[in-house]
C-alpha cells in the first residue's frame, strides 16, 4: 500500500520524441476534464533544480560523468522533496517530463555507468516512490536528431552527443521497460494527435 492518495505519472524517451508537447496537451486535456493536475519536469523545477540545469546544460566541461549522474539525483531530490511528495500528498495526478528512467538510460547506458548504483541512489531520492505509470514515447535516433534540428533552440550538451550515444540510450530505454505493465509504449512517428490521444486514453484506463 502506498502512503500517497495522487497518481504519478512519468514520461519518457530520447531528445526530440515528443515529450514535452505531449505532457503539456496532456495537463491541458486533463485539467479541462477537473482533473487535478501538476505539470513539472527533470531536471529543473525547483529554485536548486534550476542552478543544476544550467550548469549541466553550460558548463558541462566542468562535469565528469560521475558528477552528472550525482547532479541530476540532486536535482531529483529536491524535485521528490518540493513537488512530488507534496503533490502526491494533496492527491493530484502528477505529470513529470523525465524522470529516474532517463538517468538509468543516459548515464547507466548511455554513459555506462553502474545500473544498480543508479537504481539505489535515485531510489533514496525518491524516498522509494515510483511511477504508477509511464508513458515511453518510442523514435528512432535519426527522427528524433533531425527533429532537434528542426526545432532551432540552443542544444544541449546531450544533443550534440555522438549517434552511438543515441544509439546506447534507445536500447537503454527498451532494456529498462522490457516486460514492465506499468509503462505504455507509444509510436512517436505518429501524429502528435494519435500520440496524444493513446496516451490520454491510458491515463484514463489507468486513474
Ligand atoms: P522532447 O521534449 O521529447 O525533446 P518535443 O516535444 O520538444 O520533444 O518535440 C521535438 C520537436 O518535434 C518539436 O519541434 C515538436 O513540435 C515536434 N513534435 C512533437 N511531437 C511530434 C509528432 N508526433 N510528430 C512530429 N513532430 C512532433
Ligand atoms: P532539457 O532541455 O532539460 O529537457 P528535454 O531535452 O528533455 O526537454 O534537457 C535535459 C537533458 O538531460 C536531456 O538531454 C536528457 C538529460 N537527462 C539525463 O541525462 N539524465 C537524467 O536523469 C535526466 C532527468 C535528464
Amino acid at each position: 500500500m502506498r502512503e500517497y492518495s495522487g497518481f504519478l505519472i512519468s514520461i519518457e524517451g530520447i531528445d526530440g520524441s515528443g515529450k514535452s508537447t505531449l505532457a503539456q496537451s496532456l495537463a491541458k486535456a486533463l485539467m479541462e476534464d477537473n482533473h487535478p493536475v501538476i505539470l513539472t519536469k527533470e531536471p529543473g523545477q525547483t529554485r536548486l533544480g534550476k542552478k543544476i540545469r544550467n550548469i549541466l546544460q553550460q558548463e558541462k566541461n566542468l562535469v565528469c560523468d560521475k558528477a552528472e549522474f550525482l547532479l541530476f539525483a540532486a536535482d531529483r531530490a529536491q524535485h521528490f522533496e518540493e513537488v512530488i511528495i507534496p503533490g502526491l500528498k494533496k492527491s493530484k495526478i502528477i505529470i513529470s517530463d523525465r524522470m529516474a528512467d532517463s538517468s538509468l538510460a543516459y548515464q547507466g547506458y548511455g554513459r555506462e555507468l553502474n545500473i544498480e548504483l543508479i537504481k539505489k541512489i535515485n531510489s533514496w531520492c525518491m524516498n522509494s516512490i515510483t511511477p504508477d505509470l509511464t508513458l515511453y514515447v518510442d523514435i528512432d535516433e535519426k527522427t528524433a536528431l533531425e527533429r532537434i534540428f528542426r526545432r532551432k533552440q540552443l542544444l544541449t550538451a546531450f544533443e550534440k552527443e555522438s549517434i552511438t550515444f543515441w544509439k546506447r540510450v534507445k536500447a537503454g530505454f527498451e532494456e529498462i521497460f522490457k516486460g514492465k505493465n506499468n509503462v505504455i509504449k507509444i509510436n512517436g512517428l505518429q501524429s502528435q494527435e494519435e500520440v496524444f490521444n493513446e496516451a490520454y486514453s491510458s491515463i484514463i484506463k489507468a486513474l
